[in-house]
């Protein structure tokens, strides 16, 4: 019995440390839109978003900015796009002001480096 209590407290860690990683509390203002799972929402999915071209995921109705800017996103691209959308992407609809602060950005894009 005392074994099986103890192996019943583990089980929820372990699953845990498998899991996807945590995002970090600045990324609650992007989940507003995004989700990290496959489905768009208000905005599309992020699932995957580094090394994607963008405005290319499935079943989201880009903006024709987005659409035609012909790059992929990588680390250098999605900092300089959170850091002031409209001004690295003009003509983009995304209905965010940006992320001022370059730390919170460092941990978004490391966060969604580890969405595959
Ligand atoms: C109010 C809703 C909203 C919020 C908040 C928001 N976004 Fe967006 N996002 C959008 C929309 C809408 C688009 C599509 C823009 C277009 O088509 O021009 C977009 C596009 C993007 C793209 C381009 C994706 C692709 O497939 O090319 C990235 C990357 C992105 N957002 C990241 C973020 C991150 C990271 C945050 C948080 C710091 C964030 N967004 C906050 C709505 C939002």
């Amino acid at each position: 019995m005392r074994i099986f209590l103890f192996a019943a407290a583990l089980l929820p860690l372990s699953a845990f440390a498998a899991g996807p990683a945590t995002p970090p509390a600045a990324f609650a203002q992007c989940a507003a839109c995004h989700s990290v799972t496959g489905s768009n929402g208000v905005g599309p999915s992020l699932k995957g978003v580094i090394g994607r071209k963008v405005g290319s995921y499935p079943g989201f109705r880009y903006s024709r900015a987005m659409k035609t800017l012909g790059k992929s996103w990588d680390k250098s691209l999605l900092s300089a796009y959170l850091a002031n959308p409209q001004q690295t992407i003009p003509g983009n609809v995304m209905p965010f002001a940006g992320v001022p602060d370059a730390g919170q950005r460092t941990a978004i894009i490391a966060y969604l480096a580890t969405l595959k």
